[in-house]
């Protein structure tokens, strides 16, 4: 691969963590039930415990976001500290606030080994924004909020690629190192990119389709990706500016995303591969269909047995595969053969293997694979962009952490 990215940051060894008022920068982003709004996948908050017990000795103020404002997994952090507090059998506080007076007396009333959730950092209009690292320093939130901080640890993987106030402002004006999430994935990652080779195909599901575009432009242009294997929504923007869907989509600013993955395969037409088969529900049944038969009103669920035959051998002849996102309704048993399909042929490839995403982490584990794969992470968009050799806002500030603690 091209544009190896070698990356050093500083740890929770680095420092002594006794005593000191530490903001912990997670992911806790986790999909919610659109009927129950509860917490349906708790990976993430599992995730956290680890850094957590790193940061026994000190008072730890945790921020996270969830989902995005006027998303249906748009919600605050009260369940989450719930789910926390079971896992880790032990206390959290929560506070439903995030700079504001509430939050600040619930910060500075903390005891050492006391732990501290802030509410949905989203909540706060400065954290919906992408700001430069000078800029976001200079947010309301930092600077009300790094007075009270004495370190600050970024440990939120999965929003890397998101240049916001919690994400790069705190480490431009208080120490910062990268919490145990953060610091195995960036030694995973390094170690893979130095093994890593062509050619390098790419599997792609997910419903972030802006952010999916613009990764996959990246990816064939940084020689990241020599085929990519388009499955679930996205599968099916690329399958409609084929002209192979005949019906709209129905999804946000659909010609705008249809006429780029247009000029996509115009650009690089050996490149891609959309479903030949696929799969829908008819009264409750599994139908499985050429695409060109799909009707009016069908929606494609799973991708069926051809398009898995065909996938697998493009994934044998792999050097290195990467797979994000489901390739369809995974959670309904009818739906989840493709899904499992593919993550079978990744594990039993001989290429080097990196799955990302929750979904996948989650059927990787239900099928006994996680052992076979080179590296699993939960992190999907900001894993995607890192893999084109971009630097991820949050990694650069852990970069330039080091070179600021160090000198000082
Ligand atoms: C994710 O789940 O990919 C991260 O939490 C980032 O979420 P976002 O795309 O809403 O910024």
């Amino acid at each position: 691969m091209h544009n190896r990215q070698v990356v050093k940051v500083l740890t929770l060894d680095d420092f002594d963590l006794k005593g000191k008022t530490v903001f912990l920068r997670v992911d806790m982003n986790c999909p919610i039930d659109p009927q129950t709004r509860e917490i349906s996948g708790t990976k993430r908050i599992e995730e956290a415990i680890e850094t957590l017990q790193s940061l026994k000795e000190s008072k730890v103020v945790i921020g996270s976001h969830q989902g995005r404002v006027g998303n249906s997994e748009y919600t605050g952090m009260d369940k989450h500290a719930k789910v926390l507090e079971k896992l880790m059998g032990r206390e959290i506080k929560y506070v439903e606030d995030t700079i504001g007076e509430a939050a600040q007396d619930a910060i500075k009333n903390l005891k050492d080994g006391e732990i501290l959730l802030l509410d949905n950092l989203r909540l706060c209009a400065e954290e919906n924004y992408e700001f430069t690292p000078e800029n976001a320093a200079k947010t309301i939130m930092v600077s009300r909020l790094s007075k009270l901080f004495d370190l600050c640890v970024l440990d939120s993987f999965p929003s890397a690629h998101r240049s916001h106030p919690s994400i790069v402002g705190f480490a431009q004006v208080l120490p910062a190192c990268a919490g145990r999430i953060v610091e195995r994935e960036v030694r995973n990652l390094n170690e893979i990119m130095t093994v890593a080779k062509a050619p390098h195909v790419i599997i792609l599901g997910g419903s972030k389709i802006p952010d999916r575009l613009e990764a996959i432009k990246l990816l064939i242009q940084n020689g990241r990706a020599d085929h990519v294997l388009l499955t679930g929504l996205i599968g099916n923007v690329f399958m409609r500016a084929q002209a192979r869907i005949k019906s709209p989509l129905g999804i946000k600013r659909e010609d705008e995303v249809v006429a780029k993955a247009h000029s996509l395969i115009g650009e690089y037409p050996d490149v891609f591969a959309t479903p030949v088969d696929i799969a829908i529900d008819r009264e409750g049944q599994r139908v499985e269909m050429d695409v060109r038969e799909m009707g009016k009103g069908d929606k494609i669920l799973d991708l069926g047995p051809k398009t898995v035959e065909y996938y697998s051998k493009l994934i044998a002849g792999a050097g290195t595969v990467f797979i994000s996102g489901p390739a369809g309704f995974f959670e309904k048993e009818n739906f989840s053969y493709g899904t499992k399909a593919l993550l079978n042929a990744v594990a039993n490839s001989m290429a080097t293997t990196i799955v990302s995403g929750g979904h996948l982490t989650t059927a990787l584990k239900q099928q006994g694979l996680a052992d076979k794969i080179n590296h699993v992470s939960t992190a999907g968009g900001a894993l995607v962009l890192y893999l084109t050799g971009e630097k991820l806002p949050m990694i650069k500030a852990l970069e330039d952490a080091v070179i600021k603690y160090k000198s000082k």
